[in-house]
Parts: structure tokens; sequence; C-alpha cells
């Protein structure tokens, strides 16, 4: 491996969007680390990416595990020295519940995976980040976490939103936390960003979405691979800004 090399890993990457995009990151000639829980699901899906030539690797991530967190960083500082890109993609959502009716365990749950395990990946991540020459973080965020959205009754996304608060609330956090890491690591060239991949059918959804994953994941190759000029703490979808 030649040191210009790029190398990106991402969390939840064994099926849909996060298998999307690595399948796009692979294309573009990128070492693509395979973050999944569940080992005979992330061996699967990179068996699959591999099959076009891709250099696509598995690591054992849960994201809600501090030690699984520890032994992927300690894997790749040791395999690569550091690392170029972090896609936070891993999440699940709860529900439905009315937001009155949500008990603050399903919150808590739902919050270990979509925020938790997002500051632990990045906080264990951030030292082989600030190897690289030109690192990005591209947090999986949704336009259900957008406040605007969710203080408009009128929005498109309300009905979803009535009874999803652990899910919503876990990417306007996420929001949050994006423009703090921008806002730390500007200056270092680190550049930041949340995407929405729009509505697409996976898993997560039980297959309602109406775009593919491979759409979904489209915006996310993009910030991912981001020139210096780029943009950092922007909430991003493929057609542009999205309301805080
Ligand atoms: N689909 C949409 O319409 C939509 C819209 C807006 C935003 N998003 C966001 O897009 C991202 C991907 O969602 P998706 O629709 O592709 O959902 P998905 O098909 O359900 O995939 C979620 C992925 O996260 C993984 N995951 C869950 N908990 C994990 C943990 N503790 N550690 C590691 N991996 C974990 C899952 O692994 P397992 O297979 O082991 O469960 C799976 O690989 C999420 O951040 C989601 O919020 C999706």
């Amino acid at each position: 491996m030649t040191t210009s090399q790029k190398t990106a890993l991402i969390t939840g990457a064994n099926k849909g969007i996060g298998k999307e995009t690595a399948r796009g990151l692979a294309a573009l000639g990128i070492t693509v680390l395979i973050g999944a829980r569940n080992a005979e699901r992330g061996e699967a899906a990179t068996e699959e990416l591999r099959a076009g030539g891709a250099d696509v690797r598995f690591v054992p991530l849960d994201v809600t595990d501090e030690t699984s967190v520890q032994a992927a960083a300690q894997h790749i500082d040791a395999t690569f020295g550091r690392l170029d890109i972090l896609v936070n993609n891993a999440a699940i959502s709860a529900g439905p519940q009315k937001p009155g009716e949500t008990p603050a365990a399903a919150v808590r749950q739902v919050y270990e995976t979509n925020v938790f395990g997002v500051i632990a990946v990045t906080h264990a991540m951030l030292p082989l980040l600030r190897r690289s020459a030109a690192a990005r973080i591209v947090n999986m965020s949704s336009e259900l976490g957008s406040l605007t959205h969710l203080a408009d009754p009128g929005s498109p996304w309300s009905g979803y939103s009535s009874i999803l608060l652990p899910y919503c609330t876990s990417k306007s956090a996420l929001n949050a936390i994006t423009v703090l890491y921008a806002n730390e690591l500007r200056a270092e060239g680190i550049l930041v960003n949340a995407v929405s991949p729009g509505y697409c059918a996976t898993d997560l959804n039980r297959h309602t979405g109406i775009r593919t994953a491979e759409e979904g994941a489209a915006v996310a190759v993009d910030l991912a691979t981001a020139g210096e000029d780029g943009p950092t703490g922007a909430f991003l979808a493929e057609d542009g800004p999205i309301p805080w």
C-alpha cells in the first residue's frame, strides 16, 4: 500500500446505505473497512463488495461496545497507521410511539447507538484521522433530525416525527455534535458534515423508502471525498443544505 492510498471506515456497513457508501468509496479506489457488529454479516458484505476487485476489508465493530471500538482503532492503527475517512452510519430506531408514551429506556437505547456510538467511534478514531493529510468525517443524519422540520406541523415529515421521538432527537443531537466537531477540527483541515440520504428503502423502515440505498449513499460519498475547499459544519442532502 502506498502512503497516498486512502482508507475509509464505515460503521454499520454490512447492509443498507452503509454498504452502498462502502461500494461507492471502493469504486473510487479507496480502501474500505466494513465496520459491522456481526462477523457473518460483515464478511458477507465484504465478499460481495470485493467481487469487482475492490480493496474492501471487514473490521468487527459494535459502536455501543467500547472494547470493540478500541479494538477496531488499534487494528486500523496497526494495519494502516492512519484513517482518512470516517462515516458514522450505524443507527437504529424505536417505536412507533407517541412522545408522551415513550419511556426513557427506549430513548436511551437508541442514543447508545446513534449518539454515544458516534462519539465513541469518533473519539477513538480521531488520533488516526489527525494523521491524514485530508481527513473527512461524515455523520449520517436525517431530515427527521431537523428542528425546523420538527417544529413545523405542516412539514412532510410531521407524521413520522410525531411517533419517533428517540430516532428524531438522536439525529438532532447528532447534528449538534457534528457542528461542535467541525468547529474544533476546522483549523486542522478536518471537514465534518452531517448528511441526509433521503427516504431510502432499507431494513430501517421495512423498505418503505422511495429512494434506493445507492441513491442515499451518493451524498455521503461526495462529502467523504470533498476537496479542501469543501464544506464543514454543514447539514446537507444531495440537492443542498437542509435547515437545522
Ligand atoms: N433509510 C432511510 O430512509 C434513512 C433516512 C435518513 C437517514 N438514514 C440513516 O442512514 C443510516 C443507515 O441506515 P439504513 O437505512 O441503511 O439502515 P439499515 O439498513 O437498518 O442499516 C443500519 C446498519 O447499522 C448497523 N448497526 C446498528 N447498530 C449497530 C451497532 N451497535 N454497531 C454497529 N453497527 C450497527 C446495522 O447492523 P446489523 O445488520 O447488525 O443490524 C446495519 O448495518 C442510518 O444512520 C440512518 O439513520 C436512513
